[in-house]
């Protein structure tokens, strides 16, 4: 079974997933990290962890379809099984969804489906909201919709900034996800 992980920023739940695929703690091979911007730090990580990775951009491409098929394309060459996103910060369109029905998970952090959108941490922060979390999910057509797989929640202390916030839901995803995807992975490997 291959996986490919796709990123858009920062990459610490890239570098979270492939350290335990190299400990040999994921009964699967991970494939490449890819990501939509040449700048992103998930590519140091990458370089570092020594995981193949690939990066093009939409503006490399007519338009936002044909961006998606050379992505497709990539994804079909490397025969691969199974997408995590992981910070990937684009809306997956038809043409990968299609292919990859069932087979693209992603991570967000908030108790979906409350604070969906770019800014999950945040977005509770300002609300006021006393519980937060993690979830993981099934990709469908919408932002951060789709079937959900596990949450786990995070408690918003009177003493917790945004940046305590952060780093509590950062710790909560490092471990949520690799937990989740061996459960994903040992289920597709029966
Ligand atoms: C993570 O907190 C992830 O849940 C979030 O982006 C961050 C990426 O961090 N994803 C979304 O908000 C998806 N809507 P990372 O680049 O350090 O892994």
């Amino acid at each position: 079974m291959k996986v490919a992980i796709l990123a858009s920023g920062n990459g610490s739940n890239f570098e979270a997933l492939a350290q335990q695929f190299q400990a040999g703690l994921l009964a699967a091979e991970l494939a490449f990290v890819f990501s939509d911007h040449h700048d992103a730090y998930v590519l140091e990580r990458a370089k570092r962890l020594k995981v193949p990775f690939y990066s093009f951009e939409v503006k490399e491409f007519a338009n936002k379809q044909a961006y998606e098929e050379a992505l497709l394309a990539l994804l079909e060459k490397e025969q691969i099984d199974l997408i995590v996103l992981a910070g990937y910060m684009r809306i997956i369109g038809k043409t990968l969804l299609a292919k990859f029905s069932n087979r693209i998970i992603n991570i967000h952090p908030s108790l979906l489906p409350s604070f969906p959108g770019l800014h999950g941490i945040k977005d509770a922060f300002d609300y006021g909201v006393k519980v937060t979390g993690v979830t993981v999910h099934v990709v469908d057509d919408g932002v951060d919709t789709g079937p959900i797989i596990a949450q786990e929640p995070v408690m918003i202390s009177p003493m917790d900034t945004l940046a305590t916030l952060e780093e509590k839901i950062h710790q909560v995803e490092h471990r949520l996800y690799p937990n989740v995807l061996r459960k994903i992975i040992n289920e597709k490997n029966q």
